[in-house]
C-alpha cells in the first residue's frame, strides 16, 4: 500500500477556530487563553484531541489520566497543542444491562465531539472492551487522523499458587460453589486476587482483544497491545503515541487510509491466532460498516478457517496477558502469520510504515506461551459461522473454546424463553435435562436483551456439575464474554425478538450442531417451521421513551455489526460555521 503523505505545512481545520482575527476567532483563542496558553500555540500547529474514557467507574482504564499526560508530553514534543478531552466511558463491568447497549451511543458522542471541536488529530485513550471500539467506530465517521493507545492489561491475578485470569476464574468458581468444589470463602478470598493492579481484564477476553484488533488493523503503534498496564513500557507507549499523532496529522493520514479491507483481514486471521474473543465478531463488522469496507461474517470465516490458535492464552488456554508481552507480544503472532502467507504485509499502519514492516524483527521468548503451529490450541482457530435453518443470517462459534466432542452433536432442546425464565427453572434438581441435551436461550439479541448481554455461556444445571460434566451445547442469540467457554453458539441471526427461528424453538425439538459442516439445523420440517413462525407474535415494546426505545428501534442484527443504520458510513469532518 503506498501513501502520500500531504504536502506540509497546510492550514489545519482547528484554524477555522482560532486562525484569524474575526470576531468568533478571538471568542475561541479568548477563552482557551484563560488557560494560560500563550499566543504562539494558535500558529496553525497540530491541536490534539486526547479523547479519554478515564472514569472511576470504568476501574479498568481508571490509570488513563495519568496516561493522558505522557500521551501529552509527546505531543508538545512534536510540536503539537494537546487538549485532553473527556468522553462518554462504557465500562463493562457496571453499566446496566450492557455496556454494549451504550457502544453506538459512545461511538455517536465522540464522532460529534471529534467533528463540534477544532481538533486536527485524535489520540483513543481507551482499554475495556466498549471504549476501544466505540472511540474507533466514532473518530472513523469523522475520518480525522486518529490513533489507538489501550491502557494494557492487569499484571497477572495469583491465587493459592494458581493463576486467576480476569473473568475466567470467576465463571469457573462460580461454577465450582454450585458442584460442590469451592467454598464461599474461598470464593471471596479470591476476589482481590484477580484485580491486583491497574489495567484492563488479564486474559485474553474482548479488552486484549480489541486492543490487539486495533494493532492488527494498524491503528496502534506496533507492540502496544500486550505491554502491562502498570509497565514503565506502556507509559513510553503512551508519550510515542503522542508523539506518533502529530506527524500523523501534518501528513494526513486518516483511518479511512489504514482500515482496508486487508487490514480487516488480517485483524480477522489475528483473532484466530489470538484467540479472540467472539464480540470482535460485531465490533470489527460494525467498525467497516463507518469506513465503509464491505466486511461480512462470511469475510470471518473465510479468513479465519485456517487459522491455528498459537497463543496459549486463558480462556483457551493457560497464560495471561503479562506472560504474553514477555514472550513477544502480538508483533510475533503477526509474523507468524506473514510466514505463512496469511498477512498482508503491505497494508498501512499509523507509522507510516507498513505491518510487513514493523513486525519483521519480531523474536518469541517462550514458545510454550506462544506456540508452535504443531502444537496450536486449535488447528482451526478462527470463529466459525454457523448457517442453517435456525441461523439464516449466522450464528457464530468460537472452536478454540469449545469441547471437540461436542463440536458434532445431535441433542434434545430445553428451552428458555428468556434470561429470567433461566435464572427460575436452571438450579431446579427437577429440570428435565443432561449433559447430552442441547441448551436454548432465546430474546437475548439487540433488541430483545437490549444490547445483547453475555449470557450465552449460560452455566449448567447444579445436576449436571455435579456429575462432573463442564460442557455442554448452547445456543442463543446473545454474546458471551471473551473471557468465558464452552461450546457455544452465539449470535443467532435473526434474533428472537425480531421474529427468528430461534423463536420457535420448543423443549424437545431436537437440534443438530456440526462445527465442522457450519451448519445448524433445527431438525423439524420446512411446512412446521414456516407454521410456527407465522403463529409467532412480537412481544410488546419493552420502551417507549428515552435512549432505551431508540437503541430498541434503531439496532440493526449482530450479523452486521449491531450498528444503528443511521451511524454507518464515513460522514467526514465538515461542520457548520458558527452562530455566535
Ligand atoms: Fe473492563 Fe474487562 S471489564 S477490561
Amino acid at each position: 500500500m503506498t501513501f502520500t503523505p500531504a504536502p506540509w505545512p497546510r492550514t489545519l481545520r482547528s484554524q477555522e477556530w482560532y486562525g484569524g482575527t474575526s470576531r468568533d476567532n478571538i471568542y475561541h483563542r479568548g477563552w482557551l487563553k484563560n488557560q494560560g496558553y500563550p499566543d504562539d500555540l494558535f500558529d496553525g500547529r497540530p491541536v490534539i484531541g486526547i479523547l479519554n474514557t478515564w472514569s472511576d467507574l470504568t476501574p479498568c482504564n481508571g490509570h488513563l489520566r495519568e496516561l493522558a499526560e505522557k500521551v501529552k508530553a509527546g505531543v508538545w514534543e512534536a510540536g503539537g497543542f494537546p487538549v485532553e478531552v473527556p468522553v462518554f466511558s462504557a465500562s463493562e463491568n457496571t453499566f446496566r444491562p450492557t455496556a454494549m447497549m451504550y457502544r453506538n451511543l459512545a461511538a455517536m458522542a465522540v464522532e460529534e465531539v471529534m467533528r463540534a471541536q477544532p481538533i486536527d488529530g485524535a489520540v483513543l485513550l481507551v482499554g475495556c472492551d466498549k471504549t476501544t471500539p466505540s472511540l474507533m467506530m466514532g473518530a472513523a465517521s469523522t475520518d480525522i487522523p486518529s490513533i489507538v493507545v489501550t491502557g494494557g492489561p492487569m499484571l497477572n491475578g495469583w491465587f493459592k499458587g494458581e493463576r486467576m485470569g480476569s473473568g475466567t476464574a470467576l465463571w469457573q468458581m462460580s461454577e465450582d460453589i454450585k458442584a460442590g468444589k469451592m467454598t464461599q470463602e474461598d470464593f471471596l478470598a479470591a476476589e482481590q486476587a484477580m484485580s491486583r493492579s491497574s489495567g484492563t481484564c488479564n486474559t485474553m477476553g474482548t479488552a486484549s482483544t480489541m486492543a490487539s484488533m486495533a494493532e492488527a488493523l494498524g491503528m496502534a503503534l506496533s507492540g502496544n497491545a500486550a505491554i502491562p498496564g502498570v509497565d514503565s513500557r506502556r507509559r513510553v507507549m503512551a508519550q510515542m503515541t503522542g508523539r506518533r499523532i502529530v506527524q500523523m496529522v501534518k501528513d494526513d493520514l486518516k483511518p479511512s487510509d489504514i482500515m482496508t479491507k486487508q487490514a480487516f483481514e488480517n485483524a480477522i486471521r489475528c483473532n484466530g491466532a489470538i484467540g479472540g474473543s467472539t464480540n470482535a465478531v460485531i465490533h470489527l463488522l460494525a467498525l467497516a460498516g463507518r469506513v465503509g469496507v464491505d466486511l461480512t461474517l462470511d469475510d470471518w470465516d473465510r479468513c479465519g478457517r485456517d487459522v491455528p490458535t498459537i497463543v496459549n492464552l486463558m480462556p483457551s488456554g493457560k497464560y495471561l496477558m503479562e506472560e504474553f508481552f514477555y514472550a513477544g507480544g502480538l508483533p510475533v503472532v503477526l509474523k507468524r502469520l506473514s510466514e505463512a502467507g496469511m498477512l498482508h504485509d503491505d497494508a498501512l499502519t499509523v507509522s507510516g510504515t507498513t505491518i510487513g514492516e514493523e513486525v519483521a524483527g519480531a523474536q518469541n521468548w517462550n514458545d510454550d506461551v506462544i506456540l508452535p503451529v504443531e502444537k496450536a490450541l486449535a488447528a482451526s482457530g478462527g470463529i466459525a459461522v454457523l448457517r442453517g435453518n435456525l441461523a439464516p443470517n449466522g450464528a457464530v462459534l468460537k472452536p478454540s473454546a469449545a469441547s471437540p466432542h461436542l463440536m458434532k452433536h445431535r441433542g434434545r432442546a430445553v428451552v428458555f424463553e428468556d434470561i429470567d425464565d433461566y435464572k427460575a427453572r436452571i438450579n431446579d434438581d427437577a429440570l428435565d435435562i443432561d449433559e447430552n441435551c442441547v441448551m436454548v436461550l432465546k430474546n437475548c439479541g439487540p433488541k430483545g436483551y437490549p444490547g445483547m448481554s453475555e449470557v450465552g455461556n449460560m452455566g449448567l444445571p447444579p445436576k449436571v456439575l455435579k456429575k462432573g460434566i463442564t460442557d455442554m451445547v448452547r445456543i442463543s442469540d446473545a454474546r458471551m464474554s471473551g473471557t468465558a467457554y464452552g461450546t457455544v453458539v452465539l449470535h443467532t441471526a435473526p434474533e428472537a425478538a425480531a421474529g427468528g427461528p430461534l423463536a420457535v424453538v420448543r423443549t424437545g425439538d431436537m437440534i443438530e450442531l456440526d462445527v465442522e459442516a457450519r451448519r445448524i439445523h433445527l431438525d423439524i420440517s420446512d411446512d412446521e417451521l414456516a407454521a410456527r413462525l407465522a403463529a409467532w407474535t412480537p412481544a410488546a415494546p419493552m420502551f417507549t421513551s428515552g435512549y432505551s426505545k431508540l437503541f430498541v428501534d434503531m439496532v440493526e442484527g449482530a450479523d452486521t455489526g449491531a450498528d444503528f443504520g443511521i451511524l454507518k458510513g464515513n460522514r467526514g469532518n465538515e461542520v457548520p460555521r458558527d452562530s455566535h
